[in-house]
């Protein structure tokens, strides 16, 4: 007889749906707020242990868990942004997009190309320009390309860059075109912002020959903004523009404090997060009307559960943006990573925002304190999906948020990932994980993420409250998942 209490979830091993790419697991670092200054960066002199400036208990956590990509410098502040201010010596001060809603805190350009990329070879992550086209011109961006990529003393901007202290060039293989131009980006129609998309693409592909290492991005849609996806594709899709990607922003907004939650709000949250599946499909649908889905693979490159009660973060408000993150973020990010696995043939990158003391944060620091949150645990139980193969996985009894749980799996060399999320609030589960096509070692290493309290954080004062137990599972008994729980599970393959 059926149990009704277990559910069972099997993957099908010969359904391959594709190759994840490292850069699902992609973030996203602002001028905003605390995310660069005195969060990543304290500067060279600072009495914090620091690598060339960068908060060295951040860098190494980060590099841990093989950061593939990180956008930057913006976000909206990308769109007022001056690349020349932030090389060489006397870097000016400016107002920055953000300084009005932040405290009126300026822009001293400390970080700028040079620290960016330094910071990227220090962590291990490759680096993803976003260009403004609001405020500049395509030639603006042409030039912030040729002092990057060209080679050495070939020109006058490459000879400037060896003078500032890097003879060789930067390896930048992302650039995107404009940021949210539907709204703060000019606030412009899909048919305008794909004619600038046009200009700037022509003279920035033509300063790397289109050589197909580099990728352009166009700017998507936000959410379900269908209309915009339609606009910009048609526009585009006549055009000799170049194009390997389009954006999408989806932030699964939340008008509650981030600490405080009934179960109802739980769902809520989850439920809106999971959005994110039907939106994907539909862009990608559209973008395959228009026989762009090379073209306009998605690039998801803002995501994340953005609180409005602002001030639960360790800066008591004086961050822009930066909240605490629960073990409900933890579940939020556990579902939505599965969500982009299992949609890997669809989805080229996904940046988190952001990467420190903002939104949906792995990171919170200040001072001497850097505190990992909840998120930073979910992308390390996922990081052995990075280069993984896509497996598809049947859950049955999964449709209600109440008892679903979020799965994913992937293979590589002869390992299987599984990552699992129990989205109940109340309930643990028990699941019973079958494998057709292929046989597996019942041993499966793993590790949990899980809390008696699903309103746990961590703090400066109590950093380690929230952190994963790793242990042995045998999967060739049901395993219980408990409530709101993140797990990973790493099997050998028998061949
Ligand atoms: O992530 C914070 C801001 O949210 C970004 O600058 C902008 O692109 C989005 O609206």
């Amino acid at each position: 007889m059926e149990d009704l209490d277990m559910k069972k979830i099997v993957l099908l091993y010969p359904e391959k749906i594709g190759k994840i790419a490292p850069e699902l697991y992609g973030h996203f670092a602002e001028h905003i707020g605390g995310v660069i200054y005195d969060g990543i960066w304290v500067g060279k002199n600072s009495d914090i242990p620091n690598l060339h400036g960068f908060r060295k208990e951040l860098v190494e956590k980060l590099r841990a868990i093989h950061p593939a990509v990180i956008r930057w410098p913006g976000g909206c502040f990308a769109e007022a942004y001056r690349w020349y201010d932030g090389v060489g010596e006397n870097r000016p001060v400016r107002p920055s997009w953000w300084t009005s809603r932040n405290c009126g805190r300026t822009e001293s350009n400390a970080v700028g190309t040079h620290e960016f990329i330094e910071f990227c070879e220090l962590v291990g992550a490759k680096p993803y320009f976003a260009v403004g086209v609001t405020s500049t011109t395509p030639m603006e961006a042409r030039d912030w390309m040729d002092y990057c990529l060209s080679p050495r003393g070939s020109t006058t901007l490459a000879l400037q860059r060896e003078k500032n202290g890097h003879p060789e060039s930067f390896d930048i293989p992302y650039w995107g075109i404009g940021n949210e131009n539907w709204g703060e980006g000019g606030s412009m129609t899909p048919e305008s912002y794909a004619m600038e998309y046009r200009r700037f693409a022509m003279v920035m592909e033509n300063m790397v020959k289109r050589d197909p290492k580099y990728h352009f991005f166009a700017g998507g849609a936000d959410g379900r903004h269908y209309e915009w996806t339609r606009g910009l594709l048609g526009t585009l899709s006549g055009s000799f523009a170049t194009m390997q990607g389009m954006s999408v922003h989806f932030y699964c907004n939340n008008s509650k404090n981030p600490l405080e939650y009934t179960p109802d709000e739980w769902y809520f949250t989850l439920n809106r997060g999971a959005e994110i599946e039907d939106l994907l499909c539909r862009h990608y649908a559209i973008a395959q009307g228009y026989c762009m889905e090379d073209r306009a693979k998605l690039v998801i490159d803002e995501w994340g559960c953005w609180y409005t009660d602002s001030g639960t973060g360790p800066s008591k408000g004086y961050n822009l943006y930066e909240q605490q993150c629960t073990m409900r973020d933890a579940v939020y990010a556990g579902m939505t990573l599965n969500i982009f696995n299992n949609h890997c043939e669809k989805v080229q990158m996904a940046n988190i925002a952001q990467l420190c003391n903002n939104i949906s944060g792995l990171f919170l620091a200040g001072g001497e304190h850097c505190i990992t949150t909840p998120i930073y645990h979910v992308f390390d139980l996922y990081q052995n999906h990075q280069n993984g193969t896509g497996i598809r996985v049947l859950t049955e009894n999964n449709d209600e948020m109440k008892n679903r749980v979020s799965v994913s799996a992937s293979e590589k060399g002869g390992i299987l990932t599984l990552t699992l999320v129990n989205c109940s609030y109340e309930n643990e589960q028990e699941v019973d994980l079958q494998l057709l096509g292929a046989d597996w070692n019942s041993r499966a290493a793993g590790q949990l993420l899980t809390s008696s309290d699903l309103h746990s954080y961590n703090s400066f004062e109590h950093p380690d409250t929230v952190k994963p137990v790793s242990g042995m599972w045998d999967i060739s008994h049901p395993i219980a998942l408990p409530a709101g729980s993140v797990m990973s599970l790493q099997v050998r393959l028998n061949h």
